[in-house]
Order: structure tokens, then sequence, then C-alpha cells
């Protein structure tokens, strides 16, 4: 088939990529120039596993082509994928749509012929009957439906060649058939084929990224229990998450959840609502508590370090939200390092996917080109984000500082191990007698 991703970031490059590599004709179009330059030169402006890989064999192949100019996009394909962004409004909990809509207006003015317009982005219960109105004056053209995406960026091509379930939005039942055509390949390998209406779909992708926010932040408040009562957050985890009503995923305790997903869905997920007049206190409740969780964490920072941070030396091992990935959006280290830097600490951090331009005018923070340089004088050190090779650290032998400090904040090293080692060591959820 002939397809058109209409942003070429986390998940129209992905998905767009791995549309050409199961046998599809794609044109991915941008209008972030660097981004398509950047590409045509066979150079992904992501970090995303495998992802370079598999743009270059279906560049090569000529399944896959990258440009700024939409209209020959548009006109070049039968499908159109909007993958643009759909942050928060700023100021408000709304769903700023501005860049589905901007789009909208290029593909009415552009397309020529009969295309299925399918939404990629989250988008808000409704929005969809937007876009029609939007098109009105082309309606016969267009045939809009929804699509949502669940990829995770890190693991997204796997996500995308294995998804749990495929989700259809439509209210016209005969275009099921054409994407049931398109996802054949997945759907033959066993992923689930669901088909709803095109409300459906909008509100599926809400509700499920709400319901993970609820659950990673329903087991960091019991880590909170945990560690006054004594108790080892992880045996919490597996106690109630081998109960396969519950299921054992998502309930890691760790820093406030972060990403370009979870707080910007909650939030929108509460907009919308209050807009059809229903208060959904529980998705509210989980953002507060999120938000609340960083202030939690900055204050065991002091509790480890004493109220006056002046000169210490803190070192962050991982900025980003989530291993794998160079994405910053709504990272606990966007709050936690200019606020440690206000307190007079003096921060390096190492971040495999490299230096990150958010803390270019942060003071007294520097980049350091590996764990080593990162560490070797530190006084606490802050493992943020449980990239691979942070795993096997041997601490003792690159710290030169007698008295540092560990503080895991995704409970990746073994206490035992630390204990044996005679570091000072602070975990979350997990008390150091056990
Ligand atoms: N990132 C994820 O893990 C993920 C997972 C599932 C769903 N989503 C949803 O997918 C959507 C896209 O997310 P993302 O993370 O890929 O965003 P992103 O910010 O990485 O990419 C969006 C791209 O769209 C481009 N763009 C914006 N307006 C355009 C226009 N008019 N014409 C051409 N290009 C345009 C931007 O330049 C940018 O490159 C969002 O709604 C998001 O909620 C994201």
């Amino acid at each position: 088939m002939k397809l058109c991703m209409i942003g070429t970031g986390y998940v129209g490059l992905v998905s767009g990529t791995c549309f050409a590599d199961i046998g599809n004709q794609v044109i991915c179009v941008d209008k972030n120039l660097d981004k398509i330059k950047k590409l045509k030169s066979g150079i992904s402006p992501i970090y995303e596993p495998g992802l370079n890989e598999l743009i270059k064999k279906n560049y090569l192949a000529k399944r896959l082509s990258f440009t700024s100019d939409i209209k020959h996009a548009l006109n070049s394909s039968d499908i159109i994928f909007i993958c643009v962004g759909t942050p928060t409004k700023k100021g408000s909990l709304n769903v700023d749509l501005s860049y589905v809509n901007k789009c909208c207006k290029e593909i009415l003015k552009y397309t020529k012929n009969k295309k299925i317009l399918v939404t990629k982005s989250t988008v808000p219960v409704g929005t969809g009957d937007v876009i029609e109105k939007i098109l009105k004056k082309k309606r016969r053209l267009f045939t809009v439906i929804s699509n949502p995406e669940f990829l995770r960026e890190g693991e997204a091509i796997r996500d995308f060649r294995y998804p749990d379930r495929i989700v259809i939005g439509s209210n016209e039942k005969k275009i099921f058939k054409t994407m049931r055509r398109l996802y054949s390949p997945l759907i033959n390998k066993g992923s689930k084929f669901f088909t709803t209406s095109r409300r459906g779909a909008e509100l599926i992708k809400y509700a499920s990224n709400a319901f993970l926010a609820t659950k990673i932040t329903f087991i960091n408040e019991l880590a909170n229990l945990c560690e006054k009562s004594g108790v080892n957050i992880e045996d919490i985890s597996l106690g109630i998450g081998s109960d396969s009503r519950i299921g054992g995923r998502f309930l890691r305790a760790g820093p406030a959840y972060g990403g370009s997903c979870f707080p910007k869905d909650t939030k929108g997920l509460v907009s919308t609502a209050k807009k059809h007049k229903i208060n959904l206190s529980v998705v509210k409740s989980v953002i507060k508590s999120n938000s609340e969780r960083v202030n939690l964490l900055t204050y065991r920072i002091h509790k480890i370090l004493g109220s006056n941070l002046k000169n210490k030396r803190i070192s962050f091992l991982g900025v980003t939200f989530k291993p794998n990935t160079d994405d910053m959006r709504d990272s606990t280290s966007l709050k936690m390092i200019p606020y440690l830097s206000k307190k007079g600490a003096i921060i390096n951090y190492y971040d495999p996917s490299g230096e990150k331009r958010e803390f270019k005018n942060v003071k007294n923070c520097s980049f350091k080109n590996n764990i080593k340089n990162n560490c070797f004088d530190a006084n606490l050190i802050i493992l943020l984000t449980e990239w691979d090779e942070f795993k096997t650290i041997d601490f003792k032998k690159i710290v030169k500082n007698k008295n540092f400090k560990v503080y895991d904040l995704r409970n990746l090293y073994n206490i035992d191990e630390m204990k044996r080692n005679k570091i000072q060591y602070y975990s979350v959820g997990r008390p150091l007698s056990n």
C-alpha cells in the first residue's frame, strides 16, 4: 500500500519505517528541515535501538523516502497517518491540537484524490469529528479513522512488530477490511485486531495510558509506606503482581513517571472529561501524587546529604525518562537537576544518549562522557535511568571520594552486595535491614 506519515518523530518515523519493512511504499514528511536532511543522509534524528539500520535497509530498497514537500507526499499516497505531537497546552491541562489542526488544513489544501486519513497521534475523544469539520469542503474525499499507537520508546520496533493489539476506530465498517490488510503481517503473527467506533479508539488510548500511570503511582506510594514500615516493595510487587487480575508489569517503584505520554495524556484525559462534566477524581489524584513525588525525592536527597547542598558534588547516572531513548520530555531530571543546582550543588551527569541541551544553562551542571569521569569525585551518585551499562558498575573502583553515597531510584543494585562492599546505599521502598 502507499502510505504517508505526517510527522517523523518517535511514532511517525518508527511506524513509517516498520510499515515499509513489511512491504509498503512509505513517504515520511516533516516540516523540520533538519530532520529530513539527516534522514536523507541515512542518519536517524532520534535514538531508538535498531532504527538506523532499518531506515537504511528500507531507504536503499526504495520502499521508504523522506520529504518536506507535503503536497507531493499526500498525492503519492492512499493512506495518510497523522503522527504529529499533541502536547499539553501551556498553563492548562488541555490538549494542544494546533499541530493536528494545521496538518488537516494542509491536507485539505493539497489533496486531490480519495484518501483514508488516520490519526495515529493521541487525540481526545471527538477529535475525528473536529477533523471532519475542517475537511468538510472536500468531505467526500476523506474517510477519517483512528488508529492509536501503543509503542514504547526504547522498544519501539519490537512493539510495532508484535503489538498486543491493533486498535482501529471507524464509523465506516468497510474501512476495517483495508486496515486489516495493511496490518495482516502482524495479525498473522498473532497480534489481536480490535475494531471499534472512532471515538472508542480515541478514548482507549487515553484510558490505557491513564491506567498505566495509575499503576506506577500506586506502587510508588506503597514504596513510601514500605520505607516507613520495614517492608520490601519488591515483595509487594511480586505478591500482588502474581495475581493475574492485577498483572506484574508496571509495578516497579521508582521516580515520578515521565516521558512524552503519561504526563500529558493523564492531564488530557482529565480536561476532556471536564468538558463532558465528568470528574475523573482517580486520575486527578494520580497527577497530583506524581508531581509531589519529585519534591519527596529531593527531600530524601537532603536527608542523605544534609540541608546545605552548597558545593556538594552530585553525579547523575542517566537523565532520560527511561533507558534506550534520548527523549527528555517530562523526565524527573528536568526538575531535580535545576533544583539541586539552585541549592549550590555541583552536578555532573552522564547519559548514554549524549549531552542534553536542556541543561546547557543550568549553573554548575556538566555533561561527562563516561561513567568514571562522571562519578569519580562524587559525594552522592543518583541512579535515575536504568541503562544496561549502569548495571555492573564497580563503584569502589571508580569513585575516589571515600564517603560517597549511592541513591538508586530504580532499585537496580543488590542491597546485600552494596552492604558487603560497605557502600552507603539508598534505594526506593527497600529497607536496608532486609
Ligand atoms: N513518543 C511515544 O512514545 C508515543 C507513543 C504512542 C503515541 N504517541 C503519540 O504520537 C504523537 C506523536 O508523538 P511523537 O513522540 O512521535 O512526537 P514528536 O514530537 O517526536 O514528533 C512529531 C513530529 O511532527 C512534526 N510535525 C508537526 N507538525 C507538522 C506538520 N504540519 N507537517 C509535518 N510535520 C509536522 C514535528 O516536526 C515532529 O518531528 C503524539 O500524539 C503522542 O502522544 C507517542
